[in-house]
Formats: structure tokens, sequence, C-alpha cells
């Protein structure tokens, strides 16, 4: 179903164009055929020279070469492919998809095109985060525009946070899985079902550049947003900062606080499924100075503040609320007992137990060994592999939409 699709590359000029080859290596090696266009920006960056090396095609890169336009005009470059993919995808490509601008091949491609387009994001942290940015990623996300990263980490500017383009094997990934979902008759059983997920720590500033958390790798969640988009639901995936890729053909919301993850839980309401896998802070710094605190001889006293339970607040609205949500137990001791007790006091529909003491290797490693608990009363689950669990806990939730009673 993926051998022999064909991808529309188009490569703008972030520093990230470097990984671009790996991408094209990536998908000729899944026998998916490539064909590029580098803008000019790009060029600076990579070289047509390696980029046909790769493709074993020619490279389009004028909106006005005779040449081109007679092997292959920009109207038919745009529809020969199954797939049009932008990557990296800079702010200044992005704002011109969403304004319409056609002022070179690459962008004159993305406006004749009638194919599906996935872009991957790549910039600086604050032109990611600016609104303009934001702004032109929802409108092209209303549009069908599919979103992969971008990710968190350190910058070729030196600076630290979210704009990092995808590994090529995520941005790989996530086009083997379009290729394989549209190949497939629909028989996903979530289909039409919206789905929230948390997942990873939060960090709770002490200053600008201390942080309190915990040692929780996000594996859990992400594999169950994994799972949930694997079965069709459309999945929003609101993690806390970990190590992980973003999963493929997930939407996923990268914050840092307790508060920022309630905010964007709020943001991706109304949903009909809810699991929350982060290990939330319960306590915040109440707050946090603008400036780091200095060590001068006495030590400095934090004020916490209890923080809000995204858990208990999604289990308790009251209009439109959805028709699951699942919580999480992480407990040393008593794991059942006192995981019956927060579902009580939550008011969610199941709770996942799992023993997070040191020696059980639960946070951070790849197995868990749960209980679930529901209305049916307790369900010892062998030790799984997350993903496992994932996919067993997606099983749970298809049944029980399939017949509510259980
Ligand atoms: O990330 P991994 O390394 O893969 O590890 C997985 C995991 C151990 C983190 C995961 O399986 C898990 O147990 N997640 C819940 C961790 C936790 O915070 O448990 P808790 O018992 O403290 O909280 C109970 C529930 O309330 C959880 O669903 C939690 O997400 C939620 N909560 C807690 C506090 C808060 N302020 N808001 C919340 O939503």
């Amino acid at each position: 179903m993926v051998s022999g699709k064909r991808v529309l590359l188009i490569i703008a000029g972030g520093i990230a164009a470097f990984k671009s080859l790996e991408l094209i290596r990536n998908l000729r090696r899944r026998d998916i055929a490539v064909r590029c266009i580098l803008t000019q920006a790009g060029s600076q960056f990579v070289t047509p020279l390696s980029l046909a090396a790769l493709t074993e095609d020619k490279v389009y890169q004028d909106l006005f070469s005779l040449t081109d336009e007679s092997e292959m005009g920009h109207i038919e470059l745009s529809r020969d492919a199954d797939l049009v993919v932008v990557a990296p995808a800079t702010a200044n490509i992005l704002a011109k998809m969403r304004a319409g601008i056609a002022d070179d091949l690459a962008t004159t491609a993305l406006l004749a095109t009638d194919k599906p387009v996935y872009v991957a994001p790549a910039m600086n942290v604050r032109m990611w985060e600016h609104a303009a940015s934001q702004d032109n990623i929802a409108v092209l996300q209303e549009r069908g525009v599919k979103i992969i990263g971008p990710e968190e980490g350190d910058m070729a500017c030196g600076e630290y946070g979210l704009g990092r383009m995808s590994e090529p094997e995520t941005i790989a990934e996530a086009i083997e899985n379009f290729f394989l979902e549209a190949g497939q008759p629909n028989t996903k059983s979530l289909i039409g079902k919206k789905a929230i997920v948390t997942s990873g720590p939060t960090h709770e500033a002490i200053d600008p550049v201390r942080y309190l958390a915990n040692h929780s790798s996000g594996r859990q969640g992400h594999a169950i947003a994994k799972a949930l988009a694997a079965e069709g639901a459309e999945t929003v995936l609101v993690s806390g900062p970990t190590q992980l890729p973003d999963p493929g053909g997930v939407t996923v919301k990268h914050v840092q606080s307790a508060e920022d993850m309630l905010a964007a839980c709020q943001a991706a309401l109304p949903a009909d499924i809810v699991v929350c896998a982060a290990a939330v802070a319960d306590w915040r710094i109440d707050n946090p100075p603008l400036e780091k605190i200095k060590k001068n001889g006495s030590l400095p006293s934090l004020n916490l503040v209890e923080n809000p339970d995204i858990l208990a607040h999604l289990s308790q609205i009251d209009k439109n609320r959805p028709e699951l949500v699942i919580g999480f137990a992480a407990e040393t001791e008593d794991v059942v007992t006192y995981a019956q007790a927060k579902l009580a006091k939550k008011g969610c529909d199941w709770i996942v137990a799992n023993d997070v003491s040191p020696e059980t290797g639960t946070f951070g490693g790849t197995n868990n060994t749960v209980h679930v608990i529901s209305g049916d009363g307790v369900e010892d689950w062998p030790t799984l592999s997350k993903e496992d669990v994932g996919r067993k806990l997606t099983t749970r939730i298809v049944n029980f939409l399939e017949t509510p009673s259980k």
C-alpha cells in the first residue's frame, strides 16, 4: 500500500533543511518515490545535486524555467504526487500558504495542489510562539493541512525550546501511516471520535532557571495517544516536557506547567474520550520570582500552592462532559485501595492504577503492570509493554463506547 507512492517534498530555507536528506533516505527505504522542489532559500542549506542523487530525479527550483515548465509545469508537479510534504516548513512559507501567496515555484505548487498537504514546521522558539505563526498554523489546520511537530530541544541559534523540526524518522512514519490509512477501508472503530491524552511530567518554575519535576518519561501517555489515533480517533496529545518524538498522526500540544496543561486540555475540548496519564505536579511555587534566586548564605523559602486538578476538572464538566474520562493513579503502597479512593474523589469513570515504587521501573521504563478499576470492579492486567497497555486500553475503550454499560 505504501510501495510506489509519490511524495512531492518542498524544502524551504531553514537550517533543518539538512534533515531533508535523511527524510528522503527514510522514504526511499519504504519504497516511496520522492520528487523535490527546493526554494531559493532552501538551496543555501542543501544542494540540488545531493537531492537529485538521493531522489534519482530532477530537482525543481524555478517558477519561470523554460525547461522545467516544458518538462513538468507547476500545476502538473503539484498534482502528480500522492502527497505534498513541506519539510522544513519555515514561518515564511507557512505565512504564505495561509495567505495564498504564490511568488515562487514552491508556493505556486502549494496553491495549485489538490492533494493532501503535510507540513513539518522548523523555526526559532519565539518565531513559533509568535501569535502570527500560531494563527497561521490554526488556519492551515482548519483547512485540513496536517502538522508534524515541531519538537522541543536545542536550536541551531543556541536557544532551547519548541521549534525544532521533527526527526526524519518521525516524519517518514507519519507519511507511511497516511498512505496505510488511505489504503484501508474505514473499519476503525474510533473514527468520528475525539480523544485528549495528557502525558509526561510538568515543570513548575522555582525561578527562571530552576523547576520542580518528576521522573515521568511520557512513554505511557504517548503510547495511549498512538493507539487511540491508530484506531481512528482524532487525538490531541497534551504533553509536558519529554525526550520522546511526537507520535505521527497525533496533534501534539507541548506544555510546561500544570496550569499550561489544563489550558491546553480546555482548548482541545469538546472530546469524547479523555485519558490523563500525565504525572502532573500537585503543587507549584507561589509567584516564582522573575529573576534567578541568588545563593547568599540564607536558605530561600519556597511557598507552595496547589495546582489545578486537570483530571477532576475534566471529569466534572457540567455541559458536554466527555463520554469517558480515564485517570491514572501512581501509588507506592496499597495501589488498588488508594486508586479506588482517587476514582471516587476525582469523579472519573475508570482509573488505571500502577505501582511507581522505584524498584518497579514504571517511571521511565518500557513496561507497566496496571489494574483497571471501573464500576465493574478491578481488572489485574499482566505486565505488558507500555505500547501494549495503550492498545489493550484502546480495545477496552472501543468496547465501552459500543456497549456503554461495561
Ligand atoms: O511517563 P512514564 O515514564 O511512561 O510513566 C507512566 C506514569 C507512571 C507517569 C503513568 O502510568 C501514571 O501513573 N500517570 C499518572 C501519574 C500521577 O500523577 O498520578 P497521581 O496518582 O498523582 O494522579 C492521579 C490522576 O490525576 C492522574 O491521572 C493524573 O494525571 C491526574 N492529575 C493529578 C494532579 C493534577 N494536578 N492534575 C491531574 O490531572
